[in-house]
């Protein structure tokens, strides 16, 4: 087939955040799409598989600035430093034919192309946005999505946030964007779509706050410096960027887009399924056919984060076992669609069951009875029992048309029990027809060399329709059994091996794990949730009287202006409104925690009976009242509603 012929297909992960090293979950999603780019591959598409890393964020800024490093040093270790996301993927045998950084230059430049487009279409205009922020998801909440008061997502602390900003028109877009999902098959697993519709389009989709002021590490808005673009926007036309939508850096955007799935785990569905195609047609680009919401691989009930500690490190895991038993447990254990549960004790029962003990041991018995009965190499010379093979050539050579059935829906577990119903069924062929008594009268070599041939035959259809998954295994498997072909259309029948097919021996494709020893040595290995450390609690106070109490004042202050106090690392120059009319100076050693800009507006408490006292050569007329524990300061802070002026009681 010539290349402008073939079918193409483009094929996305979500491009990940490196605000820490990734783990198992992460691998999940990355080798479903690996999975899937490889089969399409054996099918002879034309395919593009794009994946990559999301760098902008408040959260990636706060982690730089806890390491001490500039967000980019901080971003670089981890896609580009050992064991990072490029490790990872080449540790995983990931096999993308592009990776986007969206720190790379194109990609900012395009991004603000795109946003540009959309102001200026009237889709972006500018606003203010009170809310709430939860920063480890950088999703934007109103009080009533909040769920006990704490994210919906990942239920954690949100905090308050408001500030000038611009808005998309999501709400422009909420009839088109539920005709999409309620209409047609853009959004799967189906159950998917009731959540999205129950729980955000139908009780009203609210206009979408798409840049940020308080924090820096994104890309500019170029039109209004100050703004930087929310870092969904940013990540969601990676999709388009990579190809080269507004940009020279690639040509395949004509080629490839629209994308022909999304693979995206269930708690970014509501972007890739309501922001992203309503941006589009604010863009007037045509939508991705599909966006598939995969489950989470769960530790403990839990979804696996670095925060909680319940990680599992695939490095451990993959030097123990071989990538391609990691990859294979991955898609084996769990229905794409749903969640499934993480145990070491179902990985090497995996392992030990289908592959060890079914897929290896029927090639390692299979080539040692064809090198033992034959030397090696069979011959041509072969007599067919209907009454015993029939079943086995039906079943392996009606395997590849239910497998494509199950690949197409993306339902890797069900395409996987297909092929192992036909690798047991090889394994009882064997014991069916039982070679070593064939073997023992040499009339029967004709019939011992025909179910040699059978068994080889099953062999090579499994191993090359397991090839999207076990690409290495599988590799060896063929070379092992003789196969010189096993592209799609030899993998239909029977018929891909020369009868005289030879026949090449080797170690245990999978030795058998002795579990309860191999489970205590990874108890042993594995990662411990780390609970954190506390500080120490501060010394207790003496006592002082309730008079003496009394006679500080604390008085309620709002920033009217903040900056850093020149050649000082430290201090903060703040003047408040104190109530009295007199704007009040004072300073404080509390810039390592926050930028200037950030405390503008806000409401915070000082003590103001204090004698003034110079810093660095200025006058502070007073002290910021705030909360310290080891390396950690927050401001005393209250809600806007109290007047500056009052006093604290
Ligand atoms: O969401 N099981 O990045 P991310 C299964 N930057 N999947 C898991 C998982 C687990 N335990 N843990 C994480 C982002 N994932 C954005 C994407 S796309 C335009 C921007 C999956 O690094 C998660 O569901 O937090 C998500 O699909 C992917 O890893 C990346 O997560």
């Amino acid at each position: 087939m010539c290349d402008s012929c073939k079918e193409k297909f483009y094929i996305t992960t979500p491009i990940y955040y490196p605000s820490d090293k990734l783990h198992i979950g992460h691998t999940y999603c990355t080798v479903a799409t690996d999975t899937m780019a490889r089969y399409k591959r054996l099918r002879g598409c034309d395919v593009m598989f794009l994946t990559g890393t999301d760098e902008h964020g408040q959260k990636i800024e706060d982690k730089a600035k806890a390491a001490g490093v500039t967000p980019k040093q901080f971003v670089d270790n981890i896609v580009t430093g050992e064991k990072g996301v490029l490790d990872l993927w080449k540790l995983m045998n990931i096999s993308y034919d592009r990776f986007i950084r969206t720190t790379d230059d194109y990609h900012v430049e395009a991004v603000q192309r795109i946003f540009k487009k959309m102001y200026e279409k009237g889709d972006i205009y500018k606003g203010t946005y009170k809310g709430m922020y939860c920063t480890p998801c950088e999703s934007f909440w109103t009080e009533s999505q909040l769920k006990d008061g704490k994210c919906p997502d990942c239920g954690r602390e949100c905090q308050p946030a408001e500030e000038e900003a611009y808005f998309f028109r999501l709400s422009k877009y909420a009839a088109p964007v539920r005709k999409l999902l309620t209409e047609t098959d853009f959004l799967e697993p189906r159950s998917r779509v009731n959540e999205m519709v129950n729980n955000f389009i139908d009780p009203g989709l609210e206009d979408l706050c798409v840049s940020r002021t308080s924090f820096t590490w994104g890309i500019p808005v170029d039109f209004d410096p100050g703004h930087v673009v929310y870092v969904w926007v940013d990540a969601l036309f990676n999709y388009t960027t990579a190809l080269g939508f507004l940009n020279d850096k690639y040509d395949d955007y004509g080629k490839y887009w629209p994308a022909d799935v999304h693979f995206v785990g269930k708690e970014i569905v509501r972007f890739h399924s309501i922001v992203w195609p309503a941006m589009l047609m604010s863009m007037e680009m045509p939508l991705p056919k599909k966006v598939y919401g995969h489950g989470w691989l769960l530790l403990d009930g839990g979804k696996m984060s670095k925060s909680k500690g319940n990680v599992v490190d695939p490095y451990l895991l993959a030097e123990r076992y071989g990538t391609d038993a990691l990859r294979f447990f991955l898609l084996r254990s769990f229905p794409f669609g749903s969640d499934g549960n993480f145990s070491n004790e179902l990985l090497i029962s995996c392992i030990n069951t289908d592959l060890a003990n079914d897929l290896g041991n029927l090639v390692s018995r299979t080539v040692a009875m064809v090198q033992k009965y034959f030397g090696g190499k069979l011959p041509v010379e072969q007599e067919y029992d209907a009454a015993l093979d029939d079943a086995l050539v039906q079943a392996a050579g009606s395997l590849r048309a239910r497998y494509e059935t199950q690949m197409e829906h993306f339902a890797f577990q069900n395409a996987l029990s297909e092929i192992f119903t036909v690798v047991s069924r090889a394994n009882k062929y064997i014991d069916e027809t039982a070679p070593w008594i064939l073997a023992k009268d040499e009339s029967k070599r004709p019939r011992l060399a025909c179910v040699m041939y059978h068994l080889l035959e099953t062999v090579r259809i499994c191993a090359g329709l397991l090839r999207p998954f076990m690409p290495d295994t599988t590799e060896e498997i063929m070379k092992r059994i003789g196969a010189a072909c096993s592209d799609w259309d030899s993998l239909g029948s029977f018929g891909g091996l020369a009868r005289d097919a030879e026949v090449t021996a080797g170690p245990a494709l999978f030795p058998r794990i002795d579990a309860e020893k191999e489970l205590a040595a990874l108890e042993a290995l594995t990662e411990k949730p780390q609970v954190p450390q506390e500080d120490p609690l501060p010394e207790p106070l003496p006592p002082v009287s309730f008079d003496d109490f009394c006679k500080v004042e604390m008085t309620v202050v709002k920033v009217l202006t903040c900056e850093k106090v020149k050649k000082s690392e430290k201090l903060l120059k703040f003047t408040l409104d104190d109530g009295t009319g007199t704007p009040r100076q004072i300073l404080s050693g509390i810039a390592k925690f926050y930028e200037p800009e950030a405390l503008l507006g806000k409401t915070l408490v000082a003590v103001t009976n204090l004698p003034p006292r110079k810093m660095m050569g200025q006058e502070s007329c007073g002290m910021l009242l705030s909360a310290e524990r080891g390396d950690k300061l927050n401001l005393v802070m209250l809600d806007d509603t109290i007047p500056a002026g009052s006093r604290l009681v």
